[in-house]
């Protein structure tokens, strides 16, 4: 037998987003490509797991998560959502969103299950699905309309072999906040063809302009079929200390659970004390305090990239904006990115990174999870490029 690359490395593609922070740290620029927030962590998340080092808690936790943590995400779910969970059975907290996401395919997906995606996509979602040798279907959202979708297009996309359809609001990149109609449309369409939905709610506290993000899992039929994952990374700007959850029906969590076991045995222990510190002590003002702020980001980002001739898709929610480059020389959406990083020295990401097939070639998508003078001096240096 030859040595050679799995099969599935083929799959899993090499993420444009990670190339152009390469690219920027080379330039010494701006990375406004990748998710990454440098705003600050609450104290009091960073107090908690200060404890836990220093208290010696070291050693593996229950591989679904330590009981307060699991327990403090029920009661946020509860209080947010209206959701109940049982942090017993219902609840497997895992190496951040991204790792539940993999656990929960691995758990509930075989070999050429079809799943619907809507487009533009979070590239991890497409590439953990191929990971587990399932297939995205493709649906696309209408950017002129606000990023609606067809009920047509979803079901012509059915086949025999579609077994789930993946949700992610608010969602990156185009910052789409489904509402109420739309998740009931959604739900509809998942009874009528007996499917599971994988929710991606990841930016569940970053929802603007007086919106509401809304839990598929709290409409009527749909607990039972929702997987319905989130995680800390943003919320409490602890990207790199990887806690996120996985929350459903205990029939569900409990093969999720035995993957996040094979595959990361559990998540960081003192890191989870830190999370369940947070989850315990901060009140809804810190949660609605995400919003306000975002949203002045927001709103002070698409005012710059308007004057640079960027004309951005203001979003709803999430702390992405794809903007169009129809301006600017070069023949494709890399090309246009690579043209604004050398001029303005700021890096976003090609917008072909989120289509499966020659889509998103007039779009970049910047991230404003920065600092307020970080993201100030991107603003400046992007307002030039008009003249440049
Ligand atoms: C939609 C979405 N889900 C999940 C993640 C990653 O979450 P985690 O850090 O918890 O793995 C990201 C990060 O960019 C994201 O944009």
């Amino acid at each position: 037998m030859p040595m050679n690359l799995s099969q599935r490395c083929g799959l899993v593609m090499q993420s444009d987003i990670r190339a152009m922070s390469i690219e920027c740290a080379r330039m010494g620029g701006i990375n406004l490509s990748q998710g990454i927030c440098d705003t600050p962590v609450p104290p009091v998340v960073l107090q908690g797991a200060a404890d836990a080092v220093m208290q010696g808690v070291n050693i593996y936790t229950h591989h679904t998560g330590i009981r307060e943590l699991r327990e403090a995400i029920a009661g946020k779910q509860r209080r947010f959502s209206g959701v109940a969970f049982d942090a017993e059975r219902e609840i497997v907290v895992s190496a951040g969103a991204t790792g539940a996401m993999y656990c929960a395919f691995q758990a509930l997906l075989n070999r050429g299950d079809e799943v619907i995606v809507f487009e533009p996509f979070y590239g991890y979602h497409v590439s953990t699905l191929r990971a587990v040798e399932a297939a995205p279907v493709f649906v696309p959202l209408d950017p002129s309309d606000g990023w609606s979708f067809m009920i047509d297009d979803l079901e012509a996309a059915i086949t025999p072999k579609t077994k789930a359809i993946l949700v992610n609001t608010p969602a990156n990149p185009s910052g789409k906040v489904f509402s109420h109609d739309e998740l009931t449309l959604l739900a509809e369409f998942a009874i009528r063809h007996d499917l599971f939905v994988f929710t991606d709610e990841m930016y569940e506290h970053f929802v603007f302009d007086g919106l509401s993000h809304l839990s598929m899992a709290a409409l009527p039929g749909m607990r039972e079929r929702t997987i319905t994952i989130s995680g800390l990374s943003k919320t409490f700007s602890i990207t790199g200390w990887r806690i996120g959850y996985a929350m459903c029906d205990e029939r569900w969590a409990a093969a999720i659970g035995y993957f996040n076991d094979l595959f990361y045995v559990c998540a960081a222990s003192p890191l989870q004390a830190g999370v369940t510190a947070g989850l315990r002590s901060l009140g809804d003002d810190y949660y609605r305090a995400l919003s306000t702020e975002y949203a002045a980001r927001r709103d002070r980002f698409c005012a710059a990239l308007s004057e640079a001739g960027l004309a951005p898709h203001v979003p709803q929610g999430a702390y992405y904006v794809l903007a169009s480059t129809e301006r600017l020389p070069g023949a494709t959406a890399r090309e246009r990115a690579m043209h604004i990083l050398r001029e303005t020295g700021v890096a976003s990401v090609p917008g072909s990174a989120f289509y499966h097939d020659g889509g998103g070639e007039r779009l970049v998508r910047f991230c404003f999870a920065k600092d307020a003078h970080v993201l100030e001096e991107a603003c400046e240096r992007l307002q030039k490029l008009r003249f440049s």
